[in-house]
């Protein structure tokens, strides 16, 4: 007789929040079951659910699930082990599931990128206090397992530079705006009907949701403290066809990067259109995809490219962090205690060297340019290239140049500092040539 085989208790999982992602998990949780039982160990079950509508048809079958209206009783059922958070927001019932969950020492995994930039420090210290994991791989660039390459893959790195593409409505909506010449508004109606973009857009367009990935991605490539609020942000929904075409012109495409980089001064994370040089590996990543460049010592140059947004994606990336749960293979949330990750020092935009590309509305009159150049030389600005560019329509209707309309003149800077261009440009402003607030997009030479 052999002695019978101990016991293998499944993980008990409850999904707070089915929207695309929470159906994409708990789909592949039921088609992949065997297969993951065997990865893993152990098998996975989702026992219990939690969402707004019960009668909304997700394309997947919720009879076998317990039901709570209320996610912060799902986080607290004794009947599940792991609680996946995919409610989203930075407070609200997200938080008060995730503490109560971490608080009964039940792990949490979490796509939410929002509530870590927010209270990702508080919640590793409770997750700590109580053995809890807390793990959030889909919180930053979908589908790709950044979080676990900085934390895991490069442990033995000094990592200098990261920079990435880390929102997919907005890649998506700057792709299509500049191959096929649409308005931003239609590509956003798109963007929102693939499931893409957040429940608020305004989060991926502003450049908030690219800011809150760029937060905790600092914290773990630097070993610092999230320090969300340092983040410089400015989002696409300023970017014209008109700056699309004179990008595509100079040799450029605009995307929205998240940056964060150790400068003489400290460390740098800013959120900005950016152009990149046409030929340079980030220009190529088009559509929904993210992409993220480390720069670190040991291992060199590392680029990520994937889908960073999506059902699936996400899904797969919170089906990993769920895995390493069922196997027990969760480390510290941020690869450190809390109290060894460093209180970061900050380096203000203002210090930020690089070019610019802007773009002024100029009075077409003797010497308006001439002025401009003249404030951007006393701002020990170097000028690269200046365009002066006229529609047709207005050279149709002044052929002469007499009227003294506004037209579109484009400056491409060498490096200076953002604050030389900043004090330049509200001289130029004072000055009284120029219509409307410059726009101004920074240039990111490889
Ligand atoms: N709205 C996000 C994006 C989804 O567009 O990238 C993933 O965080």
């Amino acid at each position: 007789m052999h002695a019978p085989l101990p016991e293998i208790m499944p993980l008990r999982v409850g999904i707070a929040g089915l929207g695309t992602v929470g159906a994409a998990v708990a789909g592949i949780l039921n088609r992949q079951a065997n297969q993951l039982a065997a990865r893993c160990g152990r098998p996975i079950r989702v026992t219990a659910v939690s969402a707004r509508d019960r009668n909304r048809d997700r394309g997947i079958d919720l009879a076998g699930y317990r039901w709570f209206d209320d996610p912060v009783a799902l986080a607290s059922d004794p009947e599940i082990d792991c609680f996946v958070e995919l409610v989203g927001g930075s407070d609200g019932p997200a938080r008060r599931a995730v503490e109560t969950a971490l608080a009964a020492g039940k792990h949490v995994v979490t796509a939410n990128k929002a509530l870590l930039a927010a209270h990702g420090l508080a919640l590793s210290e409770l997750a700590e206090r109580t053995g809890a994991a807390l793990a959030f791989e889909a919180s930053s660039a979908g589908g790709i397992p950044v979080v676990k390459t900085l934390r895991e893959a490069l442990a033995g790195n000094n990592v200098s530079k990261l920079y990435g593409i880390l929102n997919g409505t907005c890649n998506y909506i700057l792709s299509r705006m500049e191959t096929e010449g649409l308005t931003f508004d239609d590509c956003l109606k798109d963007a929102q009907r693939l499931g893409y973009a957040e429940a608020d857009p305004t989060f991926d367009v502003e450049g908030f949701d690219t800011a809150h990935k760029l937060a905790i991605l600092t914290s773990l490539a630097f070993g610092t403290k999230i320090d969300a609020e340092a983040i410089h942000v400015e989002g696409i929904s300023s970017i014209t066809p008109f700056d699309l075409r004179m990008a595509d012109d100079l040799g450029f495409r605009i995307k929205l990067l998240g940056v964060a980089e150790r400068t003489k001064t400290g460390i740098e994370q800013r959120v900005h259109p950016t152009m990149v040089a046409k030929t340079s590996a980030i220009a190529q990543v088009m559509g929904v995809t993210n992409a993220v460049t480390i720069d670190a010592d040991a291992v060199g140059e590392l680029t990520l490219v994937g889908p960073g947004a999506g059902g699936g994606p996400t899904a797969s990336a919170v089906i990993a962090d769920i895995a390493d749960v069922a196997r027990g293979t969760v480390g510290l949330p941020f690869g450190l205690p809390v109290s060894r990750l460093e209180q970061p020092v900050r380096s203000a935009m203002q210090r930020h060297e690089g070019g610019y590309y802007i773009r002024l509305a100029v009075a077409d009159r003797p010497g308006a340019a001439a002025a401009i150049v003249t404030r951007m030389a006393e701002a020990g600005i170097s000028l690269e290239s200046i365009v002066q560019r006229r529609s047709e329509a207005a050279a149709a209707r002044d052929p002469e140049g007499r009227s003294g309309a506004p037209v579109p003149v484009v400056l491409i800077t060498y490096a200076t500092t953002e604050r030389a261009l900043r004090d330049a440009l509200a001289k130029v402003s004072a000055d009284g040539h120029i219509s409307e607030n410059p726009q101004v997009i920074r240039i990111e030479r490889e």
